[in-house]
């Protein structure tokens, strides 16, 4: 393939890659979206094998095709639940590519450079062996927090702050030592520095408590995106450079986002500071919430969604885990035929990756028009005659508004308690992924209906069904049960 068709191919796979992340901004354009980015990926890869520089065809196809398989394999096995993992298993690979071709462009260096040309060159080798090396100890330990293999807890070493300055100074030292160095005799600097990295990149990570993981994940996403963008530079390649800004680019605002909604700090969640009061196993709340909570039955639930006008279904993580969207959406089906208003309201961290729930209310054929954002229905609570929470926690939990000694204070909550009456749906008392006690259990307006979510509104669907079909006939049963900390 000609340079000049090469640069044309390069420029529609970098238009396609603008445009899928244009569509995957809404719901409604994500499939295209997708669609967008498979087509740049396919561009992109048929062009750089096709290109001048490009000859050994045995050893590309060799390594190619049992990544594709493998690739394909993994992907098509993994729960929803199970994505962040495989993100930030996949973020390591990025890492650990620009590490490598970091080194070997190091060691096979361009002959055509010359003078500050060679110093750029260098520059870029450096830091893109940097950025590489933290991102993909980073990904590992992420990986390993996330899977619990490693304990979730921030990991608060003394001086950790200056223990990271102390790095990042070496690091600078090691490039000042390394530059002008020709092949080999730099190698020592850059594998030195290359140690460094990576342990910093381990204790950055590990300084990070578990409630504050979706932020490291997606800060992880735009350290790979720099570190792609790096290894661009280092082999001259444009698209390269354009997709690893792109990448790095929109992770970072996604962390930024995500910091926001949970009410965090970006410096001090990166820096790992701040995170250790949110840990996945964090300490209790100041106030632990005392009473009674009321359990309640499904005949109950029934007659109360029956009886609504006014309906918001609230889903988090544990209705991704019982796989109860398509009874889910059934229900709501039934009831928007009976005239009832149901819409969902999404908190921007429910789950266990951005957008989760709104990926499972698509799949299962939810109108994208009654799933909206936190703040587009978080006023709409007092006016609303019902509210099923389904398997979500900490996103609805009312200490991070009450309580100021909450590891979750401040950080923005669906405020459910708000509405006449409450119905959470989940298999006991216990807190959610923030090891936080949830006082809207207790509340007099909330009935827990204990059990698996998909058991409960499968249920709850076929007694809509049924009397529907009967024409009416309702059941009532409240039970009272005495909740203390030891029961949970
Ligand atoms: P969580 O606070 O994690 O609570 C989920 C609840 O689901 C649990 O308390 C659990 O209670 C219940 N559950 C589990 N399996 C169930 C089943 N089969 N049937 C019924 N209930 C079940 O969920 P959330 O409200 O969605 O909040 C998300 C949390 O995860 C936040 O703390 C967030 O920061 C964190 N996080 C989010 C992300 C992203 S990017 N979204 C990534 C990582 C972490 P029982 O055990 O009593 O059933």
């Amino acid at each position: 393939m000609s340079q000049n068709l090469l640069t044309v191919a390069y420029i529609a796979a970098s238009a396609l890659f603008i445009l899928s992340l244009g569509g995957l901004s809404n719901q409604e354009t994500a499939r295209r979206g997708n669609l967008f980015g498979i087509s740049g990926m396919l561009i992109a890869f048929v062009a750089t094998a096709l290109s001048p520089n490009v000859s050994a065809y045995g050893t590309l196809v060799a390594v190619i095709l049992p990544g594709a398989i493998i690739g394909a394999i993994v992907a098509s096995r993994v729960a929803m639940t199970s994505m962040p993992e495989l993100v930030a298993i996949l973020h390591s690979f990025v890492g650990m590519a620009a590490v490598l071709v970091g080194i070997a462009n190091y060691l096979q260096a361009e002959q055509s450079l010359t003078g500050v040309e060679v110093t750029i060159h260098q520059l870029e080798i450096f830091i893109g062996v940097f950025i590489g090396a933290i991102t993909f100890t980073g990904s590992v330990v992420a990986f390993g927090k996330l899977r619990a293999i490693i304990s979730s807890k921030p990991l608060t070493l003394p001086a950790r702050h200056l223990l990271n300055l102390a790095m990042l100074g070496g690091s600078v030292w090691l490039g000042y030592q390394f530059m002008g160095l020709e092949a080999p005799s730099g190698l020592q600097p850059l594998l030195i520095m290359t140690a460094i990295a990576s342990v910093l990149g381990i204790h950055l990570v590990a300084a990070i408590g578990g409630a504050d993981m979706p932020v490291v994940i997606s800060m992880l996403n735009s350290y790979s995106g720099w570190a792609a963008a790096a290894a661009g530079f280092m082999l001259s390649n444009d698209l390269l450079i354009i997709t690893g800004a792109l990448v790095g680019s929109s992770g970072a605002i996604l962390s930024y986002i995500m910091c926001n909604a949970m009410n965090r700090s970006f410096i001090s969640v990166i820096l790992g500071g701040f995170g250790e009061g949110a840990g996945a196993s964090a300490a209790p709340s100041s106030t632990q919430p005392a009473g009674e909570a009321t359990s309640t039955t499904v005949e109950e639930a029934v007659e109360l969604l029956q009886d609504a006008k006014s309906v918001i279904i609230v889903p988090g993580y544990g209705m991704a885990v019982a796989q109860a969207q398509h009874p889910v959406s059934d229900i709501t089906k039934s009831l928007r035929q009976k005239g009832v208003e149901v819409r969902f309201g999404i908190h921007p961290v429910a789950g266990r990756l951005p957008g989760h729930m709104n990926v499972l209310l698509a799949e299962a054929n939810v109108p994208y028009d009654i799933v909206l954002e936190m703040d587009e229905i978080n006023e709409d609570f007092p006016k609303t005659d019902l509210v099923l929470v389904i398997g979500a926690n900490d996103t609805v939990n009312p200490s991070a508004m009450e309580d100021p000694g909450s590891p979750i204070a401040g950080m923005p909550v669906l405020e459910v308690w708000k509405a006449t009456n409450v119905i959470v749906m989940k298999r006991s008392l216990s807190s959610g992924y923030a090891g936080v006690d949830n006082p809207l259990f207790y509340k007099e307006n909330t009935k827990m209906l204990f059990g698996d979510a998909k058991k409960n509104v499968t249920a709850i669907l076929g007694q809509l069904v049924e009397s529907d079909r009967k024409g009416g006939g309702k059941a009532h049963t409240t039970e009272k049960v005495l909740v203390s900390s030891s029961a949970r």
